[in-house]
């Protein structure tokens, strides 16, 4: 047994949660449901960003205080989470004492560690991303917000561990993923790497976290949210919690944030002497046509609106299923649908109505006896016994999507022997063959499902409990012959498209 340390992103408090953070919250917890289910011991952590500019003035507007309006906010991101069934271990906020004094024991430390010293500093501020953006940044056009701006400021040495940095990407080719990504900042480390401004004057902006040896400053965005990582495992509070979760495993993040966790982040934790997370992955966008979603737009997808039509299993799979880690995926109803019903209407939905409805119809509606088999029946064994190694391996490789894609082609492989064999057929002619094909599709069935149940829990959990299969193992012949099966409605009934 081994431990797996799962990180999300922890979202801006003021923003409603939409499809983007909800997939990387749902790929959290399916990576956490398949170490839970290989047995490994998990914590899964996710939470929210509270302190910043943009939380003040949206309290300032609302006349409440920067807490109370976070307070308002959280249970958003907290009734979603439950919606979609997220079983995370803890959820931080950073406004929380717990968090708060570990960051600035961070801070002191770094500080003792000669890695902080103050500047009069003018650059380029972009208020959006709430961070002095580069010269080049700026050139680029893509920033929106931004001034020109000069104060006082604390910076942390950033550029004193470039060297190291770029050493340890190189010598960890699984720390960035994907691939592509690792070149994208080995290329953005070519360039001298600055320092960076971790401050506020109070007087400008005071809702962050006081800095420990300067009263009249505070530190908030990314010295703050960053630390999340350690603080809540236990960092400088607990040291038996912090030796046995640390290193995460992976931060699962979008490709907006790759630079601060594998740059900003990293070089903290060389100032701090801790280990690196064993991987940084950035996912891509989910685009809305072809356009990222923003709320300037309108075009923002509320997972709420699709849960409450489809139901939260086909949200989770529908993320899962579409987007190819690492790259950019398409949100359009059209293909949701047509992954709903190709997927689970038609393969995985149809696979369980066919085999539950003959067994009722023909065999006395119990799981019926195997008996000998034949060749056909010792490939589906062979194929159902090697599936959960490929699975365990895809995951182990963040590879979701292509889990999936084996899990279903073996389902596809199920429904491909049912009309092959035709057993609705062969119970007029010959039962004891009848029995051995209904016995080998329901049990692949059930092999099935408990792959696809770190994605679909609540549905899975269903058709283990029609086969009378609840905590079962992927392990060919656990279904018990002589298992009453529950009759059930149709679990995926296909979306007809007038209905959309
Ligand atoms: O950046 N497609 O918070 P945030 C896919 N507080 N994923 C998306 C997405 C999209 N269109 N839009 C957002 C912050 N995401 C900081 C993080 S971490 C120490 C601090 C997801 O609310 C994706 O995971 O802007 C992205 O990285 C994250 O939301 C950004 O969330
Ligand atoms: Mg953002």
């Amino acid at each position: 047994m081994s431990k797996f340390f799962v990180t999300t992103p922890i979202y801006y408090v003021n923003d409603a949660p939409h499809i983007g953070h909800a997939y990387t919250t749902i790929l959290a917890d399916v990576l956490g449901r398949y170490h839970r289910a290989a047995g490994d011991e998990v914590f899964f952590l996710t939470g929210l960003d509270e302190h910043g500019q943009k939380v003040k003035q949206a309290a300032e507007k609302r006349g409440a205080t920067p807490q109370a309006h976070c307070d308002d906010l959280v249970p958003r991101f907290l009734n979603l989470w439950k919606r979609l069934d997220i079983r995370y271990d803890d959820f931080v906020r950073t406004t929380q004492e717990r968090h708060k004094k570990i960051v600035q024991l961070v801070l002191q430390k770094v500080h003792e560690n000669g890695d902080i010293y103050t500047d009069e500093y003018e650059g380029w501020y972009s208020v959006a991303e709430e961070r002095f953006i580069t010269e080049a940044e700026y050139e680029s056009g893509q920033f929106r917000d931004v001034k020109k701006l000069k104060e006082k400021n604390y910076f942390f040495k950033m550029s004193k561990y470039q060297h190291r940095l770029i050493e340890y990407i190189e010598q960890h080719p699984d720390f960035i993923r994907p691939e592509h990504r690792k070149n994208e900042m080995l290329g953005f480390l070519r360039q001298p790497l600055g320092d960076l401004c971790i401050s506020r004057p109070k007087a400008r902006m005071d809702w962050g976290i006081e800095i420990p040896f300067d009263r009249d400053y505070v530190t908030y965005v990314w010295f703050d949210a960053l630390v999340n990582y350690i603080s809540i495992p236990g960092y400088g509070s607990d040291e038996e919690k912090f030796k046995k979760w640390w290193p995460a495993d992976v931060h699962l993040i979008g490709k907006d944030i790759l630079t601060t966790h594998s740059i900003y982040w990293t070089t903290m934790l060389f100032s701090l002497g801790l280990p690196l997370p064993g991987t940084i992955f950035a996912h891509g966008w989910w685009l809305i046509g072809e356009t990222k979603m923003s709320k300037s737009l309108g075009n923002v997808v509320n997972p709420l609106d699709l849960i409450n039509t489809y139901g939260v299993d086909a949200v989770r799979y529908y993320l899962m299923r579409e987007m190819v880690l690492g790259l950019d995926a398409n949100f359009t109803p059209d293909s949701f649908i047509k992954c709903f019903n190709s997927d689970l209407a038609n393969d995985f939905g149809n696979l369980l109505n066919r085999v539950s409805g003959l067994i009722q119809k023909n065999h006395g509606g119990k799981i019926p006896e195997p008996g000998a088999v034949t060749e056909h029946e010792s490939l589906i064994q062979m194929n159902a016994n090697v599936l959960p190694g490929s699975v365990k391996l895809l995951i182990s490789q963040f590879k979701v999507q292509e889990a999936l894609m084996e899990t279903l082609l073996f389902v596809q492989s199920l429904n491909k022997y049912m009309e092959i064999q035709a057993p609705w057929k062969l119970a007029k002619t010959d039962m004891k063959a009848a029995n051995r094909v209904l016995y080998t599709a329901a049990e692949g069935l059930r092999i099935a499902t408990i792959m696809l149940a770190p994605v679909m829990p609540e549905k899975t959990a269903a058709v283990l409990s029609i086969l009378g299969a609840e905590d079962t193992k992927p392990v060919w012949g656990q279904l018990r012959p002589g298992t009453p099966l529950k009759s059930h409605p149709p679990l995926f009934p296909r979306i007809e498209v007038e209905k959309a």
